[in-house]
């Protein structure tokens, strides 16, 4: 077996979300910044997605507004307006990732009845520009957490410019599914979320230490987790695929965005570990990570950090970085399974703008995990795979 391969197949054990593991439960004394779930108006969701889903339906638009979305996104992004049955109109970004506001057409704002402004990476910003343009035109204001779950945005907490903050848990702990929708001055009403039923809930569990198993996190509880996992006879998801509501040629796309439980409470392992994991080893092994990118790709001639620096009070959610020959480099991460991806799935009729950082970045950014599963060492190893690639 060549050298190559063998590492390759090494690198493919990286797990691409935090699993976990005795490290999950370890009080490490670090930076401590303001956090979403702790916002004083929040509810617990199944997902990011669902907490857009349900933002918007405490919004109670008016039918046939549109929601404005980046061109920049997730489909998870999108899928949740459309089941809300509202229209989605795509907006541009500026290079630094903020909304493009003077780009968006007074014929389209003038139908909006929300935006949806995320937080990309995890690295926040502030929203003080776009809060004074939606509180001008009337517009609500979603802050989509899900990539910054923890962090202060220019002056304020991550959470606190949105009319309501969205975030998903599975991004930053070892949860099968959860979500926070919150907000600093809304109070959140009739929202009733579907109970899950006890199979779900076995199920869900069992899935958490599994995962763990996988990846040897709880030893030496690995082999026993091995054995309860073959009892469980599959892994699909229980609830409903949701299409409603998307036109035709958004049904696929609506599929893969698996939208089947946004109704639903979530899971009970889900609610307790969220609550009781340690945050503070979490984050510093995350910020390590950043920093631990940060030094393996600055000199690169054909790619670039997109940050060259990492805030004080930002616990990242990926390493974010521009390569130029990013369709080449992607195929080849994909083929050694490196912990790596790219949002190049984007909503079919997303329109394209002059000079519009979000289109570029969907096809030349790369997002590099740094969750608190990988260690600084594997890190190293990914950034050299990376390097020699490009
Ligand atoms: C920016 C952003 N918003 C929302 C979501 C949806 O989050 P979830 O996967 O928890 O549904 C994602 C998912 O990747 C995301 O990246």
């Amino acid at each position: 077996m060549s050298a190559v391969v063998a590492k390759s197949q090494r690198l493919s054990t990286y797990p691409r979300a935090p699993i976990l593991d005795w490290s999950s439960f370890a009080r490490v004394k670090t930076i401590d910044p303001p956090c979403v779930g702790d916002l004083p108006h929040s509810v617990m969701t199944t997902s990011g997605r669902a907490a857009l889903y349900l933002a918007l339906l405490q919004l109670n638009l008016p039918a046939g507004s549109a929601v404005l979305v980046p061109t920049y996104h997730c489909p998870t992004m999108v899928a949740p307006a459309l089941l809300a049955g509202l229209n989605v109109e795509f907006y541009p970004l500026r290079s630094d990732g903020l909304p493009d506001l003077d780009a968006i057409p007074a014929s389209v704002f003038a139908r909006a009845g929300a935006i949806i402004v995320a937080h990309f990476f995890g690295i926040a910003q502030s929203f003080g520009e776009v809060r004074a343009w939606c509180d001008r035109l009337g517009i609500a204001l979603i802050e989509d957490c899900a990539h910054c779950f923890f962090g202060n945005a220019g002056d304020r907490p991550v959470g606190c410019w949105g009319d309501f903050a969205t975030a998903s848990l599975s991004k930053f702990f070892p949860v099968p599914e959860a979500g926070v929708l919150a907000s600093v001055n809304r109070e959140i009403t009739s929202c009733l979320l579907e109970s899950r039923s006890f199979l779900e809930q076995v199920k869900g569990g069992v899935d958490v230490f599994e995962f763990s198993a996988m990846y040897g996190g709880l030893r030496p509880l690995n082999k026993l987790v091995n054995n309860l996992s073959t009892l469980k006879k599959s892994r699909k998801p229980v609830g409903r695929p949701l299409v409603g509501g998307a036109p035709d040629a958004s049904k696929a796309m609506m599929q893969l965005c698996d939208m089947g439980r946004i109704s639903g409470k979530p899971l009970w392992i889900s609610r307790f570990l969220g609550k009781m994991l340690s945050r503070g080893s979490n984050i510093a092994q995350r910020r390590e990570n950043f920093a631990t990118y940060l030094d393996a790709f600055a000199p690169l001639r054909n790619a670039h950090p997109l940050h060259l620096s990492l805030p004080d009070h930002a616990v990242p959610y990926v390493f974010p970085m521009w390569v130029d020959d990013a369709d080449r480099v992607y195929e080849e991460i994909r083929a050694r399974q490196l912990p790596v991806f790219r949002w190049d799935r984007i909503w079919p009729g997303t329109p394209s703008f002059d000079g519009d950082s979000g289109s570029v970045w969907s096809k030349h950014v790369l997002q590099l995990l740094c969750h608190q599963s990988l260690s600084s060492s594997d890190i190293k190893i990914i950034s050299n795979e990376i390097k020699n690639l490009l």
